[in-house]
């Protein structure tokens, strides 16, 4: 017992240090081979990045709209038909969050600063497997550096709501 005990608390500490806890996403979905290779765009999965203030995670409808029929022999694709089989969704994990007393839109910063997603997402796009960390961490303190930088807004209300 406490043996485990221990191994588990170790895994733990591993886990749930830096940036976030870490996350296992249901399946191994490859970014790279969506948005270097079949060079899709970012809002055919994450809808509301360009006009609403969420982005959002996909359906599991976007993702049968071409994996219906199998387009490789990766065990992970079948899971997609599995899930709308059964009606579900695909239960994604978050990485990103901003506390709730922080309000952040997608529409402002994508479309009308025109920034690009790197600039607070990193190196996402570019993963072949699900990282189980946000790639970069978005303090305070890094919104303000920015809006300091592009003259943006830096009084408290127009982040704290
Ligand atoms: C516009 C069409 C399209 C959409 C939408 C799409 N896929 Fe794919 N996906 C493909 C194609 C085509 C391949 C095969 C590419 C190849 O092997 O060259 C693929 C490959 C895959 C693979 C195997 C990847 C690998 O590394 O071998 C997985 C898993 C997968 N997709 C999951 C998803 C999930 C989950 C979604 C929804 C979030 C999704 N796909 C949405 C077209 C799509
Ligand atoms: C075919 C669908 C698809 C496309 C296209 C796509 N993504 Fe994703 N994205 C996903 C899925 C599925 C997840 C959740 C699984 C994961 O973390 O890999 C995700 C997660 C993310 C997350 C983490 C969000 C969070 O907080 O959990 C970011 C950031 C992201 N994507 C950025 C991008 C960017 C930038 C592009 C365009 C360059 C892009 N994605 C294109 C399907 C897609
Ligand atoms: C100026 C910083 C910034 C830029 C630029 C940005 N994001 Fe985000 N993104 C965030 C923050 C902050 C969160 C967490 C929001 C929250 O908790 O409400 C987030 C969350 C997300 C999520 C998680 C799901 C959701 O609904 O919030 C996805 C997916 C995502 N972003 C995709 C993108 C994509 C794709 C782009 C580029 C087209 C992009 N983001 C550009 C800061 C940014
Ligand atoms: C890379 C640069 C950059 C980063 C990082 C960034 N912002 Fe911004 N933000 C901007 C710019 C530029 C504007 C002004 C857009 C416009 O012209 O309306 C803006 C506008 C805003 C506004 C609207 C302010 C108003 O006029 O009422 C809010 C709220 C906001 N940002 C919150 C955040 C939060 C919260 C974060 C961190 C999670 C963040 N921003 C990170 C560049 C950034
Ligand atoms: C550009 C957006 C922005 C502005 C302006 C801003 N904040 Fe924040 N603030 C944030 C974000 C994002 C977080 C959450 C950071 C995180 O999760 O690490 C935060 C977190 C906080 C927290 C909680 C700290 C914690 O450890 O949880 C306090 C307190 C706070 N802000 C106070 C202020 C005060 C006071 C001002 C005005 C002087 C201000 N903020 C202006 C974006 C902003």
């Amino acid at each position: 017992m406490k043996k485990i005990w221990i191994v588990n608390l170790f895994t733990s500490l591993v886990l749930f240090s830096g940036t976030g806890y870490a996350v296992d996403q249901p399946i191994q979905y490859n970014h790279y081979k969506h948005t270097q290779e079949l060079e899709l765009e970012c809002v055919m999965c994450h809808i509301g990045v360009k006009d609403r203030v969420r982005a959002t995670l996909p359906s599991v409808e976007i993702c049968i709209g071409c994996h219906e029929e199998a387009v490789t022999d990766n065990p992970e694709e079948e899971k997609i038909r599995q899930y709308y089989a059964r009606g579900e969704e695909i239960p994604w994990q978050r990485l990103f969050r901003v506390p709730a007393h922080v309000f952040f839109s997608h529409r402002r910063h994508v479309t009308v600063a025109g920034l690009d997603c790197t600039k607070c997402h990193g190196d996402m796009a570019m993963h072949k497997k699900p990282p189980r960390k946000a790639p970069m961490k978005i303090s305070m303190n890094y919104c303000l550096s920015c809006h300091r930088q592009l003259q943006a807004k830096r009084d408290c209300v127009s982040c704290h709501r």
